[in-house]
């Protein structure tokens, strides 16, 4: 038995013809009616200068840095303050750097795009925009937004340049003990050739982050020692306060106390741990002794610990 017949021939270019028909009716008489009412007056007052431009103009703090150098522990001291809600990092936003970095080094695309008549600039301003959106989205947010993800150094300069009260503060490690630091938490055999991975990593990037920062310039971007945060904690901070222009706190000196009111925390993040204790100095210098098949000659080749005065 058939279970489905398929009509004749005729009939189908019946059909065909009636939809094509259709089809005409519908679009010919007017066939820029969609552009014409995308471009319309009204509708370009949603994306007015103005508007864009307020938005843009937004107070943002953005804490960076390579990972386990102390971001988390400067965002829930940050945390107490009355103003500022930056919370746990938000993961999806490493897709979203990568896609920024990638783009600003494909130049034939951009070319290729820019052909096309688009507004120079326009990505850069399109995607701060987004990450405004994105921080006014957050499930708490202070008077100044705030975001603690490592990387964003890696486009704080773009970022900066689109919006002009954004500030940055970045965190700063010697980069043996964000190493080792790494290979704890990846629970990862601890021998030179792992160490050398991770402190491999740290010196590329901080000489993007560092560089990045100092076209920013000192009034913008802060760079904060790990051993000053955890070492000189009041004097530190008082800093950031005269860097940030907000009032001091004594909460600042006790953020672990406040974790679960005032600084939201989740379990899954990296140094959730870490935070609920107070201020410490026990993971300075914890390296040493501790790498098997340690190489001094080199880890003093290593230009951005010299730089850093790691060294010394
Ligand atoms: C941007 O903020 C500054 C203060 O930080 C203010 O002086 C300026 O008028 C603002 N601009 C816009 C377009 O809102
Ligand atoms: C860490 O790795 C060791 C072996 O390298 C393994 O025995 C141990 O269970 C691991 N611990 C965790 C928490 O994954
Ligand atoms: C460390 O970073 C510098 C740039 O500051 C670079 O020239 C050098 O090749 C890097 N070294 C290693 C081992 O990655
Ligand atoms: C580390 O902290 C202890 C107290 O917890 C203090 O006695 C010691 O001097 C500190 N070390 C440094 C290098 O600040
Ligand atoms: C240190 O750097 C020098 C010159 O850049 C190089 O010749 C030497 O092999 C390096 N040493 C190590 C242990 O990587």
């Amino acid at each position: 038995m058939k279970r489905f017949s398929f009509p004749e021939k005729s009939s189908i270019i019946i059909l065909i013809q009636a939809w094509i028909i259709m089809i005409l009716f519908l679009f010919w008489k007017e066939p820029n009616s969609n552009i014409k009412e995308i471009s319309s007056e009204k509708n370009q007052d949603l994306f007015s200068e103005d508007f864009v431009n307020k938005v843009l103009n937004r107070s943002i703090i953005f804490i960076g840095g390579v990972g386990r150098s102390g971001t988390t522990l400067m965002r829930s001291i940050l945390d107490t303050h009355s103003s500022i809600k930056c919370g746990p990092e938000s993961p999806f936003l490493a897709y979203f750097i990568k896609l920024w970095e990638n783009l600003n080094l494909d130049k034939r695309i951009m070319e290729q795009t820019y052909k096309r008549g688009y507004k120079d600039g326009f990505i850069n301003k399109a995607l701060s925009l987004f990450f405004v959106y994105v921080l006014e989205n957050k499930h708490i947010h202070g008077n100044i937004l705030c975001e603690k993800f490592p990387q964003i150094m890696t486009v704080s300069y773009d970022l900066h340049k689109k919006l002009p009260n954004s500030k940055f503060i970045y965190m700063i490690r010697d980069g043996r003990e964000v190493a080792y630091s790494f290979l704890n938490k990846l629970n990862k055999t601890k021998d030179f050739e792992n160490f050398k991975i991770y402190l491999d990593v740290w010196n590329r990037s901080n000489e993007v982050f560092l560089k990045n920062c100092n076209r920013i310039g000192n009034s913008f971007c802060k760079q904060v020692r790990y051993i000053d945060l955890v070492t000189k904690t009041k004097e530190t901070m008082e800093q950031i306060c005269d860097f940030l222009d907000i009032e001091w706190t004594d909460k600042f000196l006790t953020h672990n106390e406040y974790i679960g009111t005032d600084v939201f925390a989740i379990p899954d993040e990296w140094s959730y741990k870490q935070i609920k204790k107070p201020v410490n100095n026990k993971s300075l210098n914890s390296w040493v002794g501790k790498i098997s098949g340690y190489k001094e000659d080199y880890v003093k080749n290593l230009s951005m610990l010299k730089t850093f005065g790691f060294l010394e």
